[in-house]
């Protein structure tokens, strides 16, 4: 394994082993409001800086983008920080919650680890290198039409002007798929593209830190990725469509039709 993924596996079992542990004690956490519906904890805050020391004290004075304590500058590489993807799930105690984590170097994204401490499973990839789930080797699902299609969602629930763009997505995917499903982890949600438990996936309004460790685990197990009109600037529009190669352009074309 390359030594930048590993320090990022270490990292990523850190705090999904740290988020763990308050599980049994989910009504004694601090809760803070950041906007409409969108909360952070101390486990967030926690988990984040036990992710940011590991990294700090392999790379010292590489970049760093995360959601809770923002960005620091740096040379070389840049990690891209999730520390607990799924916050609303895990107030609830609700079991679907992720760690992510990315590597990228300029625009490329160089590693990628995303991690659900319950299931202790593990999702990496490096660039050329494959993606793995713990130390199976993963690939997008074989299904070949959207009818026979499972597939990811987010719900627009923090900015509602997509509210409506996204309501119409829904109709169309929903009149034409195998089913949908709302789990509330983005990262885990394109883990699973990558391993083929969906066929496809599409939201808008995410962040860098929600997506970045998911899409290279898609691109590094063969599936497909692009904003809603099929150009490559997902990561900086926040929208996205993922797929399996058959399943991304039938999506695709429903989420462009219904966008505005
Ligand atoms: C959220 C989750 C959720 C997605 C939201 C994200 P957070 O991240 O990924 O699935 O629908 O848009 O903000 O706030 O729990 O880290
Ligand atoms: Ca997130
Ligand atoms: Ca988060």
């Amino acid at each position: 394994m390359h030594p930048l993924l590993n320090t990022a596996v270490k990292a990523a079992r850190h705090a999904g082993n740290l988020i763990v542990r308050y599980i049994d004690q989910i009504d004694r956490i601090d809760i803070e409001k950041k906007g409409r519906n969108d909360f952070v904890t101390e486990v967030d805050r926690a988990a984040e800086s036990a992710i940011i020391d590991v990294i700090q004290k392999a790379y010292p004075k590489h970049a760093i983008l995360a959601e809770e304590s923002g960005s620091k500058p740096g040379h070389d590489f840049e990690w891209i920080i999730d520390p607990l993807d799924g916050t609303t799930n895990f107030v609830h105690g609700h079991p679907q919650f992720s760690v992510s984590i990315a590597v990228r170097r300029a625009l490329q994204l160089e590693h990628a680890v995303v991690f659900d401490p319950l299931r202790n499973e593990l999702f990496t990839a490096s660039r050329g290198g494959g993606a793995h789930l713990d130390d199976r080797r993963m690939r997008v699902s074989r299904v070949l039409h959207l009818p026979d299609a499972l597939i990811g969602t987010g719900f627009p629930f923090k900015a509602l002007n997509h509210l409506d763009d996204w309501i119409r997505t829904f109709r169309e995917v929903l009149l034409r798929s195998s089913g949908i499903r709302r789990a509330g982890s983005a990262a885990l949600d394109l883990a699973y593209v990558a391993c083929g438990r969906f066929d496809g996936f599409w939201e808008i309004g995410l962040s860098p830190w929600d997506m970045a460790a998911g899409c290279l685990l898609i691109q590094e197990s063969g599936g497909l990725i692009s904003d809603p009109h099929g150009q490559q600037e997902h990561l900086s529009s926040g929208n996205i469509v993922a797929g399996n190669p058959q399943i991304h352009p039938q999506l695709l074309k429903l989420v462009r039709s219904a966008t505005h």
